[in-house]
């Protein structure tokens, strides 16, 4: 893998037409005890106006930390090896801390899994929305009370006014999301970034949470980033998605080619482990497990779990070539045949 220990980022900062964030060329590394990890090594990512993005993949492909990225939210182990982040004219790779402590939650929502533990257990509801809007708005009690009343109806609250001075613990999981979202809402931010915002909800309240997410987002001309593992959900909620795998991009398009004519043979893989046809009551699977960070293999990151790779997959690096209409994939077997079996595509067939 190419190693690089400059940062790049000259240029203009114009965001190109109709994209309100533009990310080139992310490389995060982590500087462990046990080695470096290399968390991003190179990913290209636009998020459209008005439209939901989904970015998908297995657990540890690089998600989280393209968001936190995004926000400036990395630990002090983590190196921005390369890159551009691109958002309102402005680089935010290059930002210092308190310029970005005036964008997060202004400029740009939040909303992350597990929303019991993102609120202050010690403050109301309507504390916590106060902070934010004096913080940023310099709204005084009375009129942050009327704001923070009108974003828990937003958000689809049942008995709004009692719930702003109820504590966390006095409300269900699906309520903190809400509260969560009115959060993320509060400040009509330009873009919203949720990671894996439904993850640990039950169905129900899972589906509710996405109808809001989606009212919300073509509601409010917000545009917003939706990292889930669950395709399901960015089936259902997303314009564009990204697969990624091993800290690199594969694919992206929009969420309808991507399922209608995968061209990545890890995106098909997890099509087939997610979404099975309605005679298959097996389980499918991709053989093999994710790539360890801390040495990236030299050629394709998915070539060894790949049924259909080549030599060249395991000495080069495909790099993302557009197919048609911003279908983008990076693969030398792009449209090779048998491609659309997907990968080695396992299945518990024959293993019961
Ligand atoms: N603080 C950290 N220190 C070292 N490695 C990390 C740290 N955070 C994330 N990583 C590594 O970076 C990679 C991407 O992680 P992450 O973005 O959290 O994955 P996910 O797609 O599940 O959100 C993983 O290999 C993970 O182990
Ligand atoms: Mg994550």
């Amino acid at each position: 893998m190419e190693k690089e220990t400059t940062r790049k980022g000259a240029g203009p900062l114009e965001t190109p037409q109709g994209v309100v964030l533009h990310i080139a060329d992310l490389r995060v590394v982590f500087h462990t005890y046990v080695g470096t990890v290399h968390a991003l090594s190179g990913i290209d990512l636009d998020l459209r106006e008005g439209k939901i993005t989904g970015l998908a993949g297995e657990t540890g492909c690089g998600k989280s930390v393209t968001a936190k990225a995004v926000m400036q939210l990395l630990p002090s182990t983590a190196e921005v090896l390369s890159g551009r982040i691109l958002f309102g004219g402005e680089d935010l790779v290059r930002k210092t801390p308190s310029e970005m402590d005036a964008i997060r939650g202004k400029r740009i929502g939040m909303i992350f899994q597990n929303p019991r533990a993102a609120l202050n257990p010690l403050f109301t509801v309507e504390e916590q929305l106060y902070f934010l809007l004096h913080r940023h708005e310099h709204l005084g009690r009375k009129e942050a009370r009327k704001r923070s009343l009108a974003l828990l109806e937003a958000v689809r609250m049942g008995g709004a006014k009692k719930r702003l001075r109820s504590y966390p613990f006095e409300l269900s999981t699906g309520m903190c999301q809400r509260v969560m979202i009115a959060m993320g809402l509060a400040c009509s931010p330009k873009l919203f970034i949720a990671d894996e915002p439904t993850t640990g909800l039950d169905v129900t309240v899972q589906a509710q949470v996405l109808e809001l997410f989606k009212h919300l987002v073509y509601e409010v001309g917000s545009t917003a980033l939706l990292i889930t593992h669950d395709l399901g959900v960015i089936a259902e909620t997303s314009d564009y998605m990204g697969v990624m795998y091993g800290g690199r991009m594969v694919e992206f398009g929009t969420t309808e080619d991507l399922i209608e004519h995968t061209l990545h043979p890890y995106t098909q893989g997890l099509l087939r482990s997610s979404f099975t046809g309605e005679d298959d009551d097996e389980l499918h699977y991709i053989p093999g497990v994710v790539p360890d960070l801390r040495r990236p293999p030299s050629g394709c990151v998915f070539e060894a779990r790949c049924a259909v790779c080549v030599e060249e997959c395991r000495v080069s690096v495909p790099d993302m070539i557009e197919v048609e209409n911003g279908h983008r994939v990076a693969c030398f077997q792009a449209g090779a045949a048998g491609i659309a079996d997907g990968g080695k595509a396992g299945s518990t067939r024959g293993e019961r």
